[in-house]
């Protein structure tokens, strides 16, 4: 998929163009990357100087670098990059550094400081959020599992550290973790969990689909009631995180926000040459019944959300 968005404004037509290329990695029937594809969209159709160019590489790392290959053919301001893995990825962001082109990585971490700035949330901080929010609801009792995505992925790290962190402080807080690449190995290994383990009181997933996908491998055997689920993403559709914990399928998500709107405000001041941190950590918080409607009220489009999240440069 190349979406590409120029702009037509003919006040503007003696306005430096800015050039960017945004390489997605998933594709968009995951619905966070979808979001946050929309919301660069948005942000770049409130400025008209724009030329935005997305790919995506539908879960391919080697997509992912013939894309940002085949984007630095042509003349591109500014690199806007959400990878995939961590280390694969890496020659061709230095590659690009090199050649002078600012890069911005969202979401997910690189194994190499050669780009301009990062973008994304703190998931140490987002597993520390779901750990608190267990030791004061189980008044520190409780068993728990927690779903982990594949480990070679810098949020499933992080997430599970900062998660480990505050759990391993509480001696009657069991911890079981299991890994689930996809929603197939989720079924089959959350179900085993179920079997074996008499009393489960909370899940932690990786996402909010995977923590959906496990109330239903949970209400297909008649436990979901006496389980609470907590996921990750938070986002404001119809089967998103928000709405999950309004039909009481989940207790609580950690709002991950996609900072799809900053990263085009962020490339607009790179090609503008102006100064920008090197880390730009967007703040999360935790939603359950107490908040819920108030959060999806504030994000009352799903075009426009998580765009007005604050932006804590450091
Ligand atoms: O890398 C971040 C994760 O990627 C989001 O939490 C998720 O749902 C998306 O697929």
């Amino acid at each position: 998929l190349l979406i590409t968005l120029f702009s037509c404004d003919s006040k503007e037509d003696n306005q430096k163009r800015i050039v960017i290329g945004f390489s997605q990695s998933i594709s968009e029937e995951d619905s966070w990357r979808k979001s946050m594809d929309n919301t660069m969209m948005v942000e770049a159709s409130l400025h008209p100087e724009i030329d935005l160019t997305i790919s995506n590489a539908n879960g391919s790392t080697k997509k992912q670098i013939n894309d940002i290959e085949k984007m630095m053919e042509h003349h591109l301001d500014v690199l806007i990059v959400a990878p995939y893995g961590s280390d694969s990825i890496v020659p061709v962001i230095e590659k690009a550094n090199k050649k002078g082109i600012p890069v911005i990585i969202v979401d997910r971490k690189v194994n190499t400081s050669n780009y301009t700035s990062f973008l994304g949330a703190d998931n140490v901080e987002v597993g520390h959020i779901a750990g608190k929010y267990i030791a004061s609801m189980s008044n520190a009792h409780a068993n728990v599992v927690e779903i982990k995505a594949t480990t070679d992925i810098s949020p499933s790290v992080e997430r599970s550290l900062g998660f480990k962190q505050i759990i391993d402080q509480y001696p009657n807080i069991k911890k079981v973790s299991i890994s689930a690449p996809n929603l197939e190995s989720l079924n089959n290994n959350f179900s085993k969990v179920l079997d074996s383990m008499q009393r489960i009181d909370y899940v932690f997933a990786f996402n909010d689909n995977m923590a959906l996908q496990a109330w239903e491998v949970a209400k297909r055997k008649g436990r979901e009631k006496n389980i609470k689920f907590i996921g990750i993403d938070g986002l404001n559709d119809p089967n998103g995180g928000i709405q999950a914990v309004k039909d009481g399928k989940l207790t609580a998500t950690i709002l991950y926000p996609t900072g799809g709107s900053e990263a085009i405000k962020l490339a607009i001041k790179l090609a503008n040459k102006e100064i920008v941190s090197k880390n730009n950590i967007l703040n999360t918080t935790l939603i359950d019944s107490l908040n819920a409607d108030i959060m999806s009220n504030q994000f009352d489009k799903i075009s426009v959300q998580q765009s007005d999240i604050e932006l804590q440069q450091n």
